[in-house]
């Protein structure tokens, strides 16, 4: 090595950061250089985010047609379109953008691929069942190629708000109430969306949403406001978003609610001070549809003036579907009230990613119309889906054995969804074909393992059934229970597969109750009159009352919308083909009053009490604990867990200890659980709740085998955002708890000292 190449082997082993600064800084150049070329108006132009012509995933917009959207786009006053797809429908506009438009500034495209493209994977909350982080990355990144295969760019997911109510409708969309998991969850599904390489033509830029704190929308109505504590935001609901941005993610969207009296699309602290700044995100924020506007209807800006002055000043970079930067940021800033530099440091963002994906270097590296033919539907990413679902599924209870099956049984598949190629494939799924997912029926006569009858027994839904309009449920038709009731008396077994309609969650799907809808319950209780041996196959996208079925019913699998491959993974599973590992990842309650519920709570001065006091936290008509908790699954097989080991009681702070556990398979079947370690801080500056997940392990046993697990306990993992507003780990005593979920008892206890 001569002196010079050493010099620069030195130079780069030491300063790479250095070196990697100086490759971005070619490209803040070049937005610099844009930007200096720019007019105001062009500027404002990319700040603007436009609906497509066809679907919408908001209200439906009002005024412009078609032809007044070709013209903004060609005097470059369009920065973004939403909703706009394949191939030949985006090469088209991005021609107009490129080729007409003074600067050819291409144009990003967004759509809501949220859980798959024309190959549906389960929902989010379904996949978080999984608990399984390579799998989700790996679901994500399927559903990017797909989707980038039509020419889209950017993706509004993950949405990765922490949901304690199942009220909310959108609870489907998340990784459910956990901090810890949904942190995981969150990195996992950018990290797979955008891939290695932004600037290859099958990564797509993610969306964290909603920021910030959407999740709590009070009693879980859609849109609604939210009251939440520092303590709160800073433990539980920011998380998941700080994952996102250490993670990598490019942007993020802002939430339809208020948060303590601020509409989330003006929360200046939130955007600029803790987004922008502390966690020195780069990437851009575009506005949920029309919040700009809509922040007028909370009673916050006058008018649409104001509220683009709101937004802009807050740092809300992009406007989606309220139009509202267009027409007055201009005024504003020569009017003085809103400086040049902001739109400037909003533009930046927005082109800064333009160039990050390759745009500048070729704005059709994405069009491709035999990748798109190639790749949509795809046989591996059926395979695929197949899988994922297949570990998705949660095994609620399953008294006397009845799963898995046999084979040999006389088998009655009954219920609305057991034959329902629709309702599988979930809410945000506005890529797939309608009927495209396969049915339970189908499922089962695929694996042939032995002739079975079907009765459908009720209907589920009446009235529109489509992501647009909303749903009633309201068929009160019990014609189909006699069949039903018929072939369930001839029956070994029943299987019944009743659920939501797929549309009955999502955004705008607030259920005050959350029991089985329509007459399902009716028909479930009058089958259990003629045959007890009852499979109930739950589908749903948020946990529901199940209290009557948990019961009376010996078994029942929580089966979720698991998409493309629903039937599928049903089917094997009910057979035994398939091992149920999934846990879930929201309580599920023992009847809506219980709702907020979660197993993270704080301890209340009244805990405990005796029945005969009615002094207490509690209700006089329910119990506390919920139906099925946090983390809970079973599995064909046992586990027994023993040998709870802590390596030291005393832990010196900056140390580690370790605890330890041995988990052994006591069943029949080799089978996969989820370890899962819960720490409990006693006393602190700010009450910490009772349990908090901190570490979990996926394991395989084969039966009759045992092993040894370790989790190391570091500071960090006790660390909070304490009443010094800041995150530390305080001295005192904590519990450590290892079990197969929330509701465990095994514990150990250590002292965190100084020395
Ligand atoms: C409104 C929803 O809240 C958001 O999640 C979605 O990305 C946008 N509409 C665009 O469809």
């Amino acid at each position: 090595m001569n002196k010079q190449t050493t010099l620069t082997f030195i130079f780069l082993m030491i300063f790479p950061l250095g070196i990697w600064a100086q490759l971005n800084q070619s490209t803040e150049n070049k937005i610099a250089d844009l930007l200096e070329k720019m007019t105001l108006e062009e500027k404002i132009g990319q700040m603007n985010q436009l609906n497509g012509f066809w679907d919408f995933t908001g209200p439906a917009p009002t005024g412009g047609d078609a032809s007044s959207k070709y013209e903004l786009v060609k005097t470059g006053r369009v920065g973004s379109m939403l909703n706009v797809r394949g191939v030949k429908d985006v090469r088209a506009l991005q021609k107009l953008a490129v080729e007409e438009s003074r600067l050819g500034i291409p144009i990003i495209f967004a759509f809501d691929l949220i859980h798959g493209y024309k190959t549906v994977m389960p929902i989010p909350l379904a996949e978080a069942a999984s608990w399984d982080m390579e799998l989700i990355k790996k679901s994500a990144r399927i559903s990017a190629i797909e989707a980038t295969a039509v020419g889209l760019h950017w993706t509004f997911a993950p949405m990765v708000d922490i949901t304690r109510d199942a009220r909310w409708g959108r609870v489907m969309e998340g990784a459910g109430e956990d901090p810890y998991l949904g942190s995981l969850v969150a990195a996992a599904r950018v990290k797979g969306f955008q891939g290695d390489d932004l600037k290859s033509n099958n990564t797509l830029i993610a969306c964290a949403k909603h920021f910030l704190a959407y999740g709590f929308t009070e009693s879980g109505k859609e849109y609604n406001t939210v009251e939440l504590s520092e303590s709160t935001l800073e433990n539980i609901a920011l998380p998941p978003f700080k994952a996102t941005v250490d993670a990598g993610i490019r942007s993020f969207m802002t939430s339809f609610n208020d948060l303590n009296g601020i509409p989330a699309t003006a929360d200046k602290y939130h955007l600029r001070t803790k987004l922008k700044e502390e966690w020195g995100f780069s990437g851009l924020v575009v506005s949920d549809w029309g919040s700009i506007g809509e922040m007028v209807a909370h009673g916050y800006s006058k008018d649409g003036k104001q509220a683009a002055f709101h937004s802009i000043t807050a740092g809300t970079d992009m406007d989606m579907e309220a139009s509202l930067y267009t027409k007055h940021l201009l005024n504003l800033v020569k009017e003085g009230r809103v400086p040049e530099a902001l739109i400037d440091d909003a533009v930046k963002r927005i082109l800064r990613i333009k160039f990050e994906i390759g745009l500048f270097d070729d704005p059709y590296a994405y069009l491709d119309e035999n990748r798109e033919k190639e790749l949509l539907n795809h046989p591996d990413h059926h395979t695929f889906a197949a899988e994922i679902a297949r570990k998705s599924i949660v095994l609620l209870k399953n008294d006397n054995q009845l799963l898995p099956l046999k084979g040999k049984e006389k088998i009655a598949l009954i219920g609305p969804l057991a034959n329902d190629k629709n309702s599988p494939l979930g809410s945000w799924r506005i890529a797939a074909d309608d009927n495209s997912a396969v049915s339970v029926l189908e499922g089962l006569k695929n694996i042939g393992k032995a002739p079975f009858v079907y009765e459908k027994g009720a209907e589920l839904t009446v009235g529109a059934t489509s992501f647009y309009n909303s749903l009633t449920i309201n068929n009160t038709d019990k014609t189909g229970f006699k069949e039903a009731i018929e072939a369930a008396k001839k029956a070994d077994k029943v299987v019944l597969i009743l659920g939501e309609n797929g549309f009955q969650s999502g955004e705008g799907r607030s259920r005050t109750r959350i029991d089985l809808p329509g007459v399902q319950e009716e028909l479930l209780r009058e089958i259990h009159q003629v045959n007890s041996n009852i499979i109930l196959v739950v589908m749903s996208g948020r946990p529901l009352d199940l209290s009557w079925a948990d019961q009376n019913i010996p078994t029942i699998v929580q089966a979720w919308q698991l998409g493309s491959q629903s039937g599928t993974a049903i089917a094997e599973t009910l057979y035994g083909l398939s091992i149920p590992s999934g846990k879930l990842p929201m309580s599920f309650p023992r009847n809506v009053g219980q709702l907020p519920l979660y197993y993270n709570v704080k301890n209340t001065g009244r805990p405990n009490g005796s029945p005969s006091s009615p002094f207490w936290s509690h209700y006089t008509d329910e119990k506390n604990s919920p139906l099925y908790p946090f983390g809970h699954g079973l599995s064909y097989t046992e586990f027994a867990y023993s040998d709870l080991k802590l390596s030291a009681n005393k832990m010196t702070k900056g140390e580690k200890i370790t605890v330890s556990i041995t988990v052994e398979n006591t069943g029949d079947y080799d089978g996969e659980e989820v370890v899962q370690l819960y720490l409990r801080d006693e006393f602190s500056s700010l009450i910490r709740p009772i349990k908090e997940l901190k570490g979990y392990k996926k394991i395989f046993l084969k039966k009759g085998t045992s092993q040894t697990l370790s989790f190391e306990i570091t500071e960090d993992l006790l660390a909070f955002y304490s009443a010094n507003k800041k995150r530390e780990a305080e001295l005192g005593t904590f519990k450590v708890y290892v079990g197969g979920n929330a509701a465990t008892t095994r514990s150990k206890n250590f002292e965190l000292v100084t020395e």
